[in-house]
This record gives C-alpha cells, sequence and structure tokens, in this order.
C-alpha cells in the first residue's frame, strides 16, 4: 500500500516540512527519483513537451496517461522505497463532464496512482474534484499557469494584477472547499503565492511560485538538463546528461565506424575443438 498522499501533505504542513516532487513519465527516472528521496512522484501531462515532440500538453492522450502511469509505478516498485506515491494528470478534456472525470481518474487508479491531478478553479474542475474526492480519490489542483489553456493566457506570469492574483487566490479557496488535498501554483509571482500558502490548510506545490511553497515540483527532464532547449528561468539545472547522454552516443557511432565496437570481451566464441571440427565438416 503506498503512503497517503493526503496524509503525506497534511503532516508535511502542520510540520512545517517542504515536500520535493518529481514529474517523469518511466520506470528508471521514477526508481531514481524515489531512490534519490522525492516525496512523491508526478506523472505530468508535460510528457507532451518532455518525451512526446509536441509543443504542449493539448495532444497527451488518457491512453498515454495511463501507459505511462504503469510504467512510473512500477518503477517505484522496483526501487528501494516502493510506497512513495504517485500522482497522474487527468490529460485536456478529460474532466469536461463529470462521468469522463471519474472514467479517466477511474483508469489512472487502477493503473496504480494514488492520487489524481487536475488544472482550473472552474465549474467542470470543481465538479469533478467534488465527485471524485466522495469517491475516495484524492485530487490535487493547479492553478496559475494550466498549459491546457495555453491558448488563453497572453503571458506566462499569473497573477500579476491585484484583481488577477485575488481571482487565483479565490480559485485556490474554491479547490480547497472542493475537497482538493493541495494546489500546485505554477509561475506566479512569489507575493501570490506566499499569500495561498498562509491562507489555505491545504499545501501548496511551487513551480516558478517563488520558495514559500509547502512544497516544490520541477519536471526530471528539466533538473537532469535531458534536453537542449532554454530552459525556463524557474528551472534550476543541477546536471547536465544531454551532454553526458550525447557524447555517449557520439563514441558508440565513432568506434562503430573504426571497427573499434565491439571489442571481443562482448561477444562469445565456440569451444575451440568444436570449432575446428565444425569448419573441417566433420
Ligand atoms: O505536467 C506536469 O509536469 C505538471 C507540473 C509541471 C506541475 O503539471
Amino acid at each position: 500500500m503506498n503512503t497517503s498522499p493526503v496524509k503525506l501533505f497534511a503532516q508535511a504542513k502542520a510540520r512545517r516540512e517542504k515536500l520535493a516532487m518529481i514529474s517523469l513519465y518511466d520506470a528508471p527516472s521514477a526508481a531514481l527519483s524515489a531512490d534519490a528521496g522525492a516525496d512523491i512522484l508526478l506523472v505530468g501531462d508535460s510528457m507532451g513537451n518532455a518525451i512526446l515532440g509536441h509543443d504542449g500538453t493539448v495532444p497527451v492522450t488518457m491512453e498515454a496517461m495511463i501507459h505511462h502511469t504503469g510504467a512510473v509505478v512500477r518503477g517505484v516498485k522496483n526501487s528501494s522505497r516502493p510506497d512513495v506515491p504517485v500522482v497522474s494528470d487527468i490529460s485536456f478534456g478529460g474532466f469536461a463532464t463529470v462521468e469522463r472525470a471519474v472514467e479517466n481518474a477511474s483508469s489512472l487508479m487502477r493503473a496504480g496512482a494514488s492520487a489524481i491531478k487536475l488544472e482550473g478553479a472552474g465549474e467542470s474542475a470543481l465538479s469533478a474534484a467534488r465527485i471524485l474526492v466522495e469517491m475516495g480519490v484524492p485530487v490535487m489542483g493547479h492553478l496559475g499557469y494550466t498549459p491546457q489553456s495555453a491558448l488563453r493566457f497572453e503571458g506566462v506570469v499569473q497573477g500579476k494584477t491585484g484583481e488577477a492574483a485575488t481571482r487565483l487566490l479565490d480559485g485556490s479557496k474554491r479547490l480547497e472547499e472542493a475537497g482538493c488535498f493541495a494546489v500546485v501554483l505554477e509561475v506566479v509571482p512569489t507575493e501570490v503565492a506566499k499569500r495561498a500558502t498562509s491562507e489555505l490548510s491545504i499545501s501548496t506545490i511551487g513551480i516558478g511560485a517563488g520558495p514559500h511553497c509547502d512544497a516544490q515540483v520541477l519536471v526530471w527532464h528539466d533538473l537532469v538538463g535531458f534536453s537542449s532547449d532554454k530552459p525556463f528561468r524557474f528551472v534550476k539545472r543541477y546536471a547536465d546528461v544531454y551532454a553526458t547522454m550525447k557524447d555517449a552516443s557520439a563514441s558508440f557511432v565513432e568506434e562503430v565506424r573504426a571497427g573499434d565496437f565491439p571489442a571481443p570481451e562482448h561477444g562469445w566464441n565456440m569451444d575451440e575443438e568444436e570449432y575446428r571440427r565444425w569448419e573441417d565438416g566433420e
């Protein structure tokens, strides 16, 4: 049984302990992140950009979300911390009706998720959150820059004016009332995230929202540098695995062309006597 994300966040907020969440999509990155001490993993629809070659999250299907949730859950099970909880996104359009929300959340939970995340605080998000919570599904909200609505936004930073900041704060309170156990705040001013964190009883999880949130999240590919794109300002790159992996791939290509790979130790030989008889046609 995985750790309850509801309990994990409530306890951490009460103890003022910061939690670290990593968004990722496959078994090896899940296993190594759990081994590295991540408190909770997110199978984010950011997979659209990070691994599927899209320029946004809208093309990501629920089939993809379910498929990758299974992979991440299996990765966690094979790690040294098999009870790390996994949250999964309901992808674009997946909670437009309550019936769809129930079906999609049920599929993610059957794939092994311990909670689901949905974007926005509009009527469909709130109705979905209410019914899912009533069914026993832990629900994480997501406000600020919500990539599924990217086409509606003029800029990236959300909540910059007093009016927009109040709207954001009100939205986070509606998600709390609907029963969400935490809310991601993406690319919002530090002041807004600070106030949400102190006024909400549920946890805030920041990404580009400053240091005051109860938890922080980054996409794994961003934090390890597994991309040649210029990272967003809110990303800190802790490694440059893109360069390391590119060098390794180039060395393989070079050695194959030069005939240096494979070396004798990468292959097998017949028994000498057996080989001699075979060559002699015996
Ligand atoms: O899809 C995702 O990875 C996310 C996080 C950035 C919060 O929603």
